[in-house]
């Protein structure tokens, strides 16, 4: 999509609040929308209520009048700011370039695409590198949800490690350390082994460091779960909970967007980019349920559900990281559990961590990028929930009415160690069933992208 400062499009986009709409027959409430012709050419108006501080209202405003556009067959849109302000200008850019998204490889018959995005700039106030930015981190969106939305027979382990791979070798400020299953095995990460070793195609842990900062050596860890389809294995899942898990790579394909947008950005941070991925099967080689495996540093854990292997593959990440790259901290991306789609739902990510000021400056990175979270809690009693009596930790509690969410996190921060460690549950927020709502396309959604690039790349 090319993003110009003209005029002349195929399509208008305008805003208008609720009450004071000035169009016939529409009064401009939230998430009303409007197609009306002027002079031959269609104007959509889009309501946005009565709020005029709710930038995400805007947000999913602009997403939806860019896909009324797409449905009208113009392939160009100039859209009207609602207000002339910088960041208003950033969420169009990044609402039309995420509105564009269609996982359309398997469609015979294509939906049209925009090919250029007008904005105005008539006062000459707007930063168009900022624009530019706005508009790679959303391409980044869409880079995930492909990744998220496509055939879990095609992006397997190996898959996600070429993509890791494929961005390394573009950016020069990236330097790139892959296992493959027979290191995995060598090196002792024996949870990523047992995850992953049922399957035809065997597990990987990919990891790229990115040194935009030369002048520091700190580097924050991105962790994505990286599940190319999750079975269940032997705890086999059922119709009903299996259909849509092969995007429990979700956090993988997120961080690799982070990834994707750094190589492209260069911003002048450092982070390491993570992706432990597995694909959890059933057969011959598949894991046992009950027995104890030990992980990377050797603490021991007793398997007593091998559906609860997101956790099992990110602890041997952890721990690797820790001895191998000394991060300052550890963020974590996963599609962990299915009790945080019950607490949260689909539109707020669930947090966890073991430090106060790492949680704060996450919770405001989502409230900046409408990537929104909640943090909950994990208590002792979380943490006596996951003890074994024959090993260091069970994988998941033998409590009913356990808090599975949070025992899912009280067993990951005993892999976090010392780190300062945030885990971000996406299982409700990576994935949408219902229909295109907003900025949260059908199905993959690419959450956590917007959030971790407003992270790590810290706004002037
Ligand atoms: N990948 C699932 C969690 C999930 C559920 C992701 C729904 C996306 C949508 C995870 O590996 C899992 O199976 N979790 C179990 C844990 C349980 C066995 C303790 C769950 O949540 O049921
Ligand atoms: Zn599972
Ligand atoms: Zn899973």
């Amino acid at each position: 999509m090319n993003l110009l400062n003209q005029e002349n499009a195929a399509a208008t986009i305008r805003f208008v609040y609720e009450n004071e709409s000035g169009v016939t027959d529409f009064e401009g409430k939230a998430s009303g929308i409007t197609a009306r012709y002027e002079d031959d050419k269609p104007v959509v108006y889009a309501g946005l209520g009565k709020n005029k501080e709710d930038l995400f209202v805007f947000a999913d405003a602009a997403t939806e009048a860019v896909r009324r556009v797409k449905r009208l067959k113009k392939t160009s849109v100039e859209i009207c700011l609602p207000q002339s302000v910088q960041r208003y200008a950033e969420i169009a850019v990044e609402a039309a370039v995420m509105a564009d998204y269609a996982f359309d490889g398997y469609l015979s018959e294509k939906p049209v695409k925009i090919e250029d995005l007008y904005l105005r700039d008539r006062e000459n106030e707007l930063d168009w590198d900022k624009l530019h930015e706005a508009k790679t981190v959303a391409e980044a969106v869409n880079y995930a949800r492909n990744l998220s939305n496509e055939n879990a027979a095609v992006v397997t382990p190996e898959y996600l490690a070429q993509e890791a791979r494929n961005i390394a070798a573009t950016c020069e400020n990236m330097s790139l350390e892959i296992l493959d299953d027979g290191e995995i095995r060598e090196k002792n990460l024996n949870l990523l082994w047992a995850v992953g070793k049922g399957s035809a195609t065997p597990p990987r842990l990919a990891i790229v460091s990115y040194r935009g900062d030369k002048e520091s050596n700190g580097a924050c860890a991105l962790v994505g779960k990286g599940l190319t389809f999750d079975s269940g294995g032997l705890n086999l899942k059922s119709a009903g909970s299996i259909e849509t898990m092969k995007h429990d790579m979700s956090g993988a394909a997120s961080v690799l967007g982070v990834l994707k947008a750094a190589s492209v950005l260069k911003p002048k941070v450092n982070f390491i980019a993570a992706i432990p991925a597995a694909q959890s099967a059933i057969g011959k080689d598949a894991f046992f349920v009950g027995d104890v495996y030990r992980s990377y540093s050797g603490k021991t854990v007793e398997v007593l559900n091998t559906d609860a292997e997101g956790r099992l593959i990110l602890a041997d990440t952890f721990e690797y990281l820790i001895a191998n790259y000394k991060p300052t901290e550890i963020i974590d991306l996963a599609t962990l559990t299915g009790a945080i789609v019950i607490a949260l739902g689909d539109t707020i990510a669930g947090m966890f961590s073991n430090n106060d000021e790492l949680a704060q400056k996450i919770f405001e990175a989502g409230e900046r990028t409408g990537e929104r979270l909640w943090r909950m809690p994990i208590r002792q009693e979380h943490r006596d929930a996951i003890k074994s009596e024959i090993a260091d930790v069970l994988n998941t509690s033998t409590i009913k009415r356990s808090a599975s969410s949070i025992t899912a996190a009280a067993f990951l921060e005993k892999f976090a160690a010392d780190t300062p460690w945030c885990h971000i549950d996406i299982a409700g927020t990576s994935w949408n069933d219902g229909a295109a709502k907003g900025v949260r396309p059908k199905y993959a959604t690419g959450f956590g992208v917007r959030l971790l690039w407003d992270y790590i790349v810290p706004r002037p």
